[in-house]
């Protein structure tokens, strides 16, 4: 959203002007290719600073005489251990905060152990740009300084890297820069107010991405009447805003090869509808479309990656308000599976959205797995605070892979278990199910257990992000209130399982 710095990437000879960025190692050892003079003034820093080159810790100097640059900032880099997807991001974020406001900065990436690889100065560059992201659209004055014609940039205006091969750096950042579009295509859909993005609003931003390859159909309310969704419907029916269904589809992979498929709750308010939410922090639930911006962000990655993969994106748009229209607690409504469910509590919308997007998923493109995606619960924030998503799993290898998955990239999950007696908690007193569990107990659980009635016998997935959407701490790659988690974790899962070589 805000203006992001531009990359480059050059063979490896000193720049002549701005800030050096250079990689420090245990003992702030330095690669033998950073010029002696520098090398110098380093090394007397470090030992006046106690600088012992730890991961992340930073030196900031003036460039010594001789030298045509302003500043020298040293980086510690961990040598001992691998450094994971989500740790080059932190490089790349603590780099960008460090030399704000710098006109043009070179990242020298050669470390006293080697050179860096392309694939990790690629995701030095895009822990940059996510680390730059600011979501100033409704500020009048953009950036820090009032007054200003211009508002100060929030990262270097430009930003260069010296690398040792300069086509494979090019190329990794290709897939890196894809890869940070998306998160910031979600961090942006969560951001924005439910004035502005409504269920067709949003619709209409997911069409046009059918710029990037990505095939996208929207079903309007008729449509889905026609399905029989009254589970989505009922939702739906007490804001005048009507709802849809976007299907994006990108075909990377074989011809005929089933797909991998994520669902998102695409809710665009959630006032709980008469069983109304208290006034209180009501206005974050603008965010109550994360998941949907999570599987919306990761298609468009895909796509502008070209993943070597076939997947389908569907996400339900709906508004849960409240007029003289609105469903009430009691309704009965019946899902498209046939399935009836007694809605004891309209705030709990999110799993009747789901339910219909489920089915109609798994019926219509019969995938290899299913994920969902969704700020289903306030008791995954009481579980597990803002730090991981809630995971539930009817298949140990999936599970374990988005395990795998989220240590890698930072973006965490934690399963938690799926099983009779909790499904048993949702036994309906007047229809099949009902939309709450009994009392407070398992909340979480108990939602997961709702969604699995809409799944069959297909590898599935339920990931509860409520409190990693929106509001988890800021970090070295972060400072928005939006995340855009879940883009880089699934891109992951995508590229390290089901991608054709
Ligand atoms: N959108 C909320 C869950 C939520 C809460 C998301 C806080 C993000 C932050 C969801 O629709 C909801 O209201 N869930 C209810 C379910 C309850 C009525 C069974 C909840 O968690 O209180
Ligand atoms: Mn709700
Ligand atoms: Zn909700």
């Amino acid at each position: 959203m805000s203006a992001s710095p531009s990359v480059e990437f050059f063979p490896m000879d000193l720049p002549e002007k701005g800030v050096l960025v250079v990689f420090a190692g245990e003992g702030a050892a330095l690669a033998g290719s950073v010029p002696a003079a520098i090398a110098d003034r380093v090394a007397r820093a470090a030992t006046t600073n106690a600088f012992k080159g730890k991961s992340l810790a930073t030196l900031d100097l003036l460039a010594p005489g001789g030298v045509e640059l302003d500043r020298v900032l040293v980086v510690g880099l961990k040598s001992d251990t691998a450094y994971g997807e989500e740790d080059w991001l932190k490089v790349g974020g603590t780099i960008a905060a460090k030399t704000k406001g710098a006109e043009a900065i070179t990242i020298w990436c050669d470390a006293a152990d080697g050179a860096l690889a392309a694939v990790d100065a690629a995701r030095i560059a895009a822990g940059m740009l996510l680390r730059a992201y600011t979501f100033d659209l409704y500020k009048s004055k953009k950036g820090k300084k009032a007054g200003d014609d211009e508002p100060e940039p929030d990262v270097a205006s430009a930003v260069s890297f010296a690398v040792a091969d300069v086509a494979a750096a090019k190329a990794a950042f290709e897939t890196e820069k894809a890869i940070a579009d998306g998160v910031v295509l979600a961090r942006d859909l969560v951001n924005e107010p439910a004035n502005v993005l409504g269920p067709i609003e949003y619709a209409d931003r997911i069409a046009a991405l059918s710029e990037h390859g990505l095939a996208v159909e929207i079903l309007d309310e008729a449509a889905m009447t026609e399905l029989k969704m009254g589970a989505l419907l009922g939702v739906a029916q007490g804001s005048p805003r009507p709802a849809r269904i976007a299907i994006l589809r990108w075909d990377g992979g074989p011809d005929g090869e089933a797909p991998v498929a994520f669902v998102g709750k695409g809710v665009v308010f959630d006032t709980g509808g008469i069983s109304i939410k208290p006034a209180g922090s009501m206005d974050e639930m603008k965010g109550d479309m994360g998941g949907s911006a999570a599987v919306v962000g990761l298609m468009r990655a895909l796509a502008a990656r070209k993943a070597k993969v076939n997947a389908i994106g569907i996400v339900g748009l709906v508004e849960n308000s409240v007029d003289g229209l609105a469903q009430r607690p009691g309704d009965i409504v019946t899902a498209m599976s046939g399935t009836t469910i007694e809605v004891l509590n309209t705030d709990a919308e999110g799993r009747l959205v789901l339910a219909d997007a489920l089915w109609y998923c798994q019926n219509r493109f019969k995938p290899k797995f299913m994920i969902d995606l969704a700020t289903l619960t306030g008791a995954i924030i009481v579980a597990l605070g803002n730090h991981q998503a809630g995971l539930f799993s009817n298949n140990d290898e999936l599970a374990e892979r988005l395990h795998a998955a989220g240590k890698t990239t930072g973006e965490k999950v934690w399963r938690l278990p799926l099983g009779p007696e909790y499904d048993k908690m949702i036994e309906g007193k007047f229809a099949d199910i009902k939309n709450i569990g009994s009392g407070r107990a398992a909340g979480s659980i108990t939602a997961a257990q709702f969604l699995q009635r809409f799944v069959n016998d297909l590898p599935w997935a339920h990931l509860d992000i409520a409190g990693t959407a929106m509001g988890s701490p800021a970090n070295e790659y972060n400072q928005s209130w939006a995340s855009g988690y879940g883009v880089r974790l699934l891109n992951r899962l995508v590229a390290d399982h089901y991608e054709t070589a």
